[in-house]
Formats: C-alpha cells, structure tokens, sequence
C-alpha cells in the first residue's frame, strides 16, 4: 500500500465528524479498529520490510493522534456512565435501554442473535469496564482446563433476557476469566453474581472492574471450580472453561444443589453437548439457542 493511501485513509476518518458525536459508540468502535489494523499495525508491518517507503512515522504520528482524539469521546462518555452505575441510577431496564441506545433495539431479542460472535459491543464493554488486555497467566493450567476466551457480549445479555435474570436470582459464572459475564449479568438484571475462577491474575482484574463500578453484589472467588461453595446459586453458567474429568465432577456439584431447589445450568460452547448428556437436566427454551450456541437447562 502507497503511503499517500495510508494518509488518505486516515484523514477520511480524522473528517468524519459522526465519529466525534458521542452517540455514535458503534461507528466510533468500528473506526479504532480500523486504525489499528488497517493504519498502525500495517505501519509496524511496513517498516520490518528492508527498504521502507519514508513518510510513516508521520502516518503512525497522525494515525495516534486521531486514536487518541476519538478515544478521549469514548472515555468521557464512560467516565459518565460509570458515575450512573455507582449512583445506583443504570441498573436492570435501565441499562439495557441504554445499551440498546447504543447498539439497537433487537440487543437481547431473537433478531439481536443474528450477528454472531465479538463486535462493536464487546469493545464498548471493555472500554467502560477498563478491560485494556488479558493478564498473562501465573499458574499452570491442568490438561482439562480451558484457557481463557471470553463470552460475546451479545451472548451474555441474551443469558440475562433469556433466563429472565431478576434481583432475586443468585448466580455463578464457573471459570469467570476477567469477571466480564458476572458483571454485565449484575448490570442487565441486578442478581447477586459470582464469579469463581483459578488464576489470581484474572480475579484482581475483575475485582478491580466491579470496584470501580462501585459493585458490592458481584464478587469474585479465587478458588477451583471444583471446590467451590454453590450452596447460594440458583443461576449457572458455563463457557466451557473445562472438560472431561473435571465437568463431570462440577457437575455433579451443581447435581448436588439442584436436588435442593429450583437451579437454571446456562451453557455455551462444546460443553453444551456434555451438559445435554445430564439426565437430570431438561432442555429449557432452546428454539432460539441455534443461532447464538447459547443454552439454557433446568433442574428436573
Ligand atoms: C473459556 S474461559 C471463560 C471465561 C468467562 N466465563 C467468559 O465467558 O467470559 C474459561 C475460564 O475458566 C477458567 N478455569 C479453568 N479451569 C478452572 C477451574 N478448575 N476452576 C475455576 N476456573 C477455571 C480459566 O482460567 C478461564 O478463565
């Protein structure tokens, strides 16, 4: 690519001024990404070749400086509604409605499923929660513990709409990585949430997500899945965050509770197929859950 198509690119979006109205959220989300891949990274690429064209030091200068520009709309719009979180005032209802004012009005419904898999969403989530990157891992995995991938967020406020999470509800994330699925489910539907999750890295991020949200319903547990206390669950879900011998044992956990009372078992990716295998489970509400992977199983 010519350089003179690299300045091209970036000016287009330096005037695009609907990227600089706070609304926006989405097409701004799309245009970060775009500088990243198509400008910055592209830049990085250009200049390991032997005989780099001169003139990219001043596409990367002005590539940053337009980043940081349409950063600086994204932050102080997060800085605002993190300030609504912690007063209490964006919760249930009232954060779905903001989300969907955002990012449309099928988020949560069947036609919102359509488009599968990570997009502006996830970005947007990650920037309010603070999320920059994924700590890097302290200890050693076991063979059947998956490493971390998180939730599309479009799955996990299906989950919230679809189980019709409410503030009564107490529910667990098993394997809960940076803590994103028990603090959105929090935000959509004000249930207790509880994430359980074995690398300390990942449970100090969460922590320090729900704290600066001013979160006191969302806690994070640094223990094996395995091990844990479900005795106050009622809601769980798994993003296949292990396999084998170890789904079976926590599975036989969660057994244990649902013989007590009422529990809704969430699953999401391969260990789908292990959980529908659970003769005390029954498939619950699935028609929709071909498009997103997403399924729900109640306790018989
Ligand atoms: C696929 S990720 C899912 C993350 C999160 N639930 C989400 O959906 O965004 C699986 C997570 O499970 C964690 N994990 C794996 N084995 C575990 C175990 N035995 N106990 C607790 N967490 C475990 C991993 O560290 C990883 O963060």
């Amino acid at each position: 690519m010519l350089i003179s198509e690299l300045r091209a690119t970036i000016e287009a979006i330096a005037g695009d001024t609907a990227l600089y109205e706070e609304r926006n959220v989405a097409l701004r989300a799309e245009a970060l990404e775009q500088i990243d891949v198509e400008l910055i990274d592209r830049v990085a690429g250009m200049r390991a070749e032997p005989h780099p064209p001169a003139g990219l030091q001043a596409v990367l200068d002005r590539a940053e400086q337009v980043r940081r520009e349409l950063e600086g709309v994204d932050a102080a719009l997060f800085t605002r509604i993190r300030a609504r979180i912690r007063a209490g005032v964006c919760r249930g209802p009232a954060f779905l409605r903001l989300l969907r004012a955002y990012f449309g009005r099928d988020l949560g419904t069947a036609r919102g499923q359509q488009a599968l898999g990570y997009d502006s969403l996830d970005l947007f989530v990650n920037g309010l929660f603070g999320i920059r990157e994924v700590p890097a891992e302290t200890c050693a995995r076991e063979p059947e513990m998956v490493a971390y991938q998180k939730t599309p967020a479009r799955v996990i406020i299906e989950l919230a709409v679809r189980a019709r999470l409410t503030p009564a509800d107490v529910f667990y994330d098993l394997g809960s990585g940076l803590g994103q699925v028990p603090i959105l489910v929090h935000l959509l539907s004000g249930a207790t949430s509880h994430g359980v999750e074995i690398e300390p890295a990942f449970c100090e991020l969460a922590r320090a997500c729900a704290a600066t949200l001013g979160l006191t319903q969302v806690t994070t547990h640094n223990v094996d899945a395995r091990t844990a206390d479900y005795s106050a669950g009622n809601v769980f879900y798994l993003y296949t965050p292990f396999e084998g011998a170890i789904l079976r044992t926590v599975l036989e956990r969660l057994r244990e509770v649902a013989r007590g009372r009422n529990i809704t078992v969430a699953a999401y990716g391969p260990c789908v197929a292990e959980i529908a295998r659970q003769d005390w489970l029954a498939s619950h509400d699935n028609a929709r859950s071909a498009r997103s992977g997403l399924s729900l199983f109640r306790g018989r």
